[in-house]
C-alpha cells in the first residue's frame, strides 16, 4: 500500500502546513508519506519569499513529509521534478487537462499558473534527513489577485474535491518515488524536459535589472537552467538568477 501507515492531518487553519510539518519534524518521527492539509493558511509560504495566495476551502493546500536519504545531495533537485511530474499527473488524470512543468516547479494549464510547490530539506551534513514538499494546487477558486494565476475550475468548469486529489497526488507520488529509489532518476530527467514548459522556443527573461530573449536547451545535474543566449552560447542560471517573461 502506497505509504502504507502514513496518515493525513486534517487542518482547519495553521499558519502554514510546511510551518506544521517542520514543527512535527521537530518533535516526532511522522511515518514516511505523512500529509498536512489545511483549509486556509495565514501566512501561505511561496517560491522566492512570496505569499501563496488562497481562498479558504476552496484549494489543496498541504505537505508532505519524505526522507529521500537515497538521493545524493547533488542530485536533489531530482525531488522537486518528481514532486511537479506527480501533480501534472494528478491534475491530468482528475481534471483531462494538459499540464506543463515551468520551471524549476510551476505547474502551468493553457498558460496560467495553477500549482506551486516549496520544498524544504533539512540537512544532515551532505545528506537529506527529511523533505517538507509543499504543494498548492488551485481547485475551484474562482477570482485571483495574482495575474497568470488560475484554477482547475476556471480550465474545466468542474469542481473538484481537495482531499481525493491529495489521495491521487500521494499514489503518483509513492509511485515515482519508489520507482526512482530502485532504477536512479534517469527516466525522471527525460519525464522533466518533455514537460518542460516552452523548451526550445524563444521567450524573454529577466536577471537582476537585464532583460534578454533566450531559448531553453535543458538542465543541468544541478537544477539549472540551460539557456542559449542571442549570441549563440550556452549560460547557466540558478533560480534566483533569472526568471522567465509569461
Ligand atoms: C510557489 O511559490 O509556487 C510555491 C507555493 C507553495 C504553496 C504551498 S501551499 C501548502 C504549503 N504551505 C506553504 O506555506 N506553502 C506551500
Amino acid at each position: 500500500m502506497p505509504f502504507a501507515i502514513s496518515k493525513i492531518i486534517h487542518l482547519t487553519g495553521v499558519d502554514s502546513t510546511n510551518n506544521y510539518a517542520a514543527k512535527l519534524l521537530s518533535t516526532s518521527n511522522p511515518p514516511e508519506g505523512t500529509a498536512i492539509m489545511a483549509q486556509y493558511q495565514t501566512v501561505g509560504r511561496g517560491q522566492r519569499g512570496n505569499h501563496w495566495e488562497s481562498e479558504a476551502g476552496q484549494n489543496l493546500l498541504c505537505s508532505i513529509i519524505l526522507y529521500p536519504e537515497f538521493i545524493a545531495p547533488s542530485e536533489h533537485f531530482s525531488l522537486s521534478q518528481l514532486v511537479a511530474l506527480s501533480i501534472c499527473s494528478t491534475l491530468e488524470k482528475i481534471a483531462e487537462i494538459q499540464c506543463r512543468i515551468k520551471w524549476p516547479n510551476d505547474i502551468i494549464a493553457s498558460d496560467h499558473k495553477i500549482a506551486g510547490i516549496l520544498i524544504e530539506n533539512n540537512w544532515s551534513g551532505t545528506k537529506i534527513q527529511s523533505s517538507i514538499c509543499g504543494i498548492g494546487i488551485n481547485l475551484n477558486q474562482k477570482r485571483f489577485n495574482i495575474p497568470g494565476a488560475s484554477s482547475l475550475f476556471l480550465l474545466s468548469d468542474r469542481q473538484f474535491d481537495a482531499e481525493e486529489t491529495l489521495n491521487l497526488l500521494r499514489k503518483e507520488l509513492w509511485e515515482k518515488y519508489h520507482f526512482i529509489q530502485k532504477n536512479g532518476n534517469e527516466s525522471i530527467q527525460q519525464a522533466y524536459l518533455s514537460k518542460l514548459y516552452r523548451i526550445n522556443e524563444k521567450c524573454e527573461y529577466t536577471s537582476g535589472a537585464n532583460a534578454f530573449q533566450a531559448i531553453i536547451r535543458g538542465i543541468d545535474e544541478v537544477g539549472k537552467l540551460i539557456l542559449e543566449m542571442e549570441d549563440g552560447s550556452l549560460n547557466k542560471f540558478s533560480m534566483q538568477e533569472v526568471k522567465m517573461k509569461y
